[in-house]
């Protein structure tokens, strides 16, 4: 299975989630989406409606650790409640795939088979991942279902764009796994950052020195990407500003996040600069470069052209994080990083302090970028966290998105 975002995370683990799957092509991928929430010790329950059973087998779900799994409204050892169940236990309730059939049940409050009467009988967040033919998608009668159902507060995971099984093309199949598996843990996630606008950076910057080749670091954008993925989990409304993060394959931000690639320090920071004013947040992990070449021409530089070797001259790039918080609103919040090489992590606190002085931060997280397990491109951190308030703590080594997790709580107390 392929990694998804978010699914080392400790912070969901109690959790419960009721998984509904129709009869739908897409419905062997319903498996992935269950082994992801399990791994995160999400205590899932299934329902696996007729038609889906014509496709998979309720024992597939029920091996991967589903439990129980609902097969139908009047099985012989069923509880003669089993279809309020769900409702009085789940957190979440997903239905992936979503069937133009259910869709229409959903809509209508028809409860005549075990998930329409389950789902019938769930006052919590429901998300519907639509999954069928382009044409039927397209079809008023399921765009009026659709239309009813977000009204009532459901979340539509769209489907994408695509190849159908059938061999049409068009809007249709079922969204990506991380854009359903994301939204279902935002809709486990507490809201204390609903409304407000986060600006995030991520990645490394390029510092181009012909037309190219370039300075950098290898910054994977993980910690950045944990960051802006966790603030969108949290009710943000996100804008990630990623340097070029494709070098180990392109890092998942969901559709609702607003990214926005650039390439150099100076491009992030004129990104930056522009979107602060309408920021409630910055959070600022790139790895941005501090110092430039300067540039030695558009064209690739020959061999021929300095047989000898040459030398670069390197000038300062602004800081991002002390412009803009220099400059900012008082009710503008501001996180940033700081990544050193010392060799304890006490030795980090003091460091964190004095730059979250200097930055005019209000937390500041400070790793060791020379311990290979929190360092640029490990999926795990371990950090010194220092805020405006004189709070210090020295964290032990979790995962990236843990650590965003916990950075997030820091930052939404101001
Ligand atoms: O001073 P130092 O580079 O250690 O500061 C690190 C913090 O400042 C990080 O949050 C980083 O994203 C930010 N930064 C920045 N612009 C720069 C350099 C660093 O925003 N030019």
């Amino acid at each position: 299975m392929t990694e998804l975002p978010f699914d080392n995370s400790t912070r969901f683990a109690g959790k419960r989630v009721h998984l509904g799957i129709c009869g739908s092509i897409a419905c062997y991928r319903a498996a992935d989406l269950l082994r992801a929430w399990r791994k995160l010790n999400i205590h899932v329950s299934a329902t696996i409606t007729e038609s889906a059973q014509r496709f998979v087998s309720p024992m597939l779900f029920k091996s991967l650790g589903a439990m129980p799994v609902y097969e139908s409204m009047f099985a012989p050892d069923e509880d003669v409640f089993a279809h309020l169940e769900p409702g009085q236990h789940a957190h979440a309730m997903v239905v992936a795939p979503t069937s133009a059939d259910t869709l229409a049940r959903l809509a209508h409050g028809n409860a005549s088979d075990m998930l329409a009467a389950q789902a019938l009988a769930f006052d919590g967040p429901l998300i519907i991942a639509p999954a069928m033919n382009p044409r039927m998608w397209d079809n008023s009668a399921v765009k009026a279902n659709v239309a009813v159902l977000r009204e009532r507060g459901a979340h539509i995971v769209a489907p994408g764009h695509g190849e159908a099984a059938c061999g049409d093309t068009g809007f249709g199949r079922m969204a990506d796994l991380p854009e359903i598996f994301l939204a279902v843990l935002r809709a486990l996630s507490p809201q204390d950052m609903k409304g407000r606008k986060a600006l995030v950076t991520a990645g490394p910057t390029r510092e181009p020195w012909d037309g190219f080749r370039y300075w950098s670091n290898p910054s994977s954008g993980l910690m950045g990407a944990s960051l802006a993925v966790c603030a969108f989990l949290r009710g943000a409304e996100v804008t990630a500003l990623c340097g070029p993060i494709n070098v180990t394959g392109a890092l998942f931000l969901p559709d609702e996040v607003r990214r926005c690639a650039v390439e150099s320090a100076r491009e992030m920071f004129d990104a930056a600069q522009t979107l602060w004013p309408r920021m409630d947040m910055g959070i600022f992990a790139a790895a941005v470069a501090d110092f430039s070449p300067q540039s030695i021409g558009q064209k690739k530089f020959k061999k021929s052209e300095s047989p000898e070797g040459f030398t670069l001259a390197f000038h300062p790039n602004p800081d991002i994080l002390e412009t803009l918080a220099h400059s900012r609103k008082s009710e503008q919040k501001v996180l940033g990083f700081a990544a050193e090489t010392v060799s304890t992590m006490q030795e980090l606190l003091p460091m964190a302090a004095a730059k979250l002085k200097r930055k005019k931060a209000d937390v500041l997280a400070a790793n060791r970028v020379n311990e290979p397990a929190a360092g640029f491109c490990a999926p795990t951190n371990s950090v010194a966290v220092v805020d405006s308030r004189g709070r210090e703590e020295i964290w032990p080594m979790q995962s990236k998105a843990d650590v965003a997790w916990d950075l997030c709580s820091w930052l939404s107390q101001f």
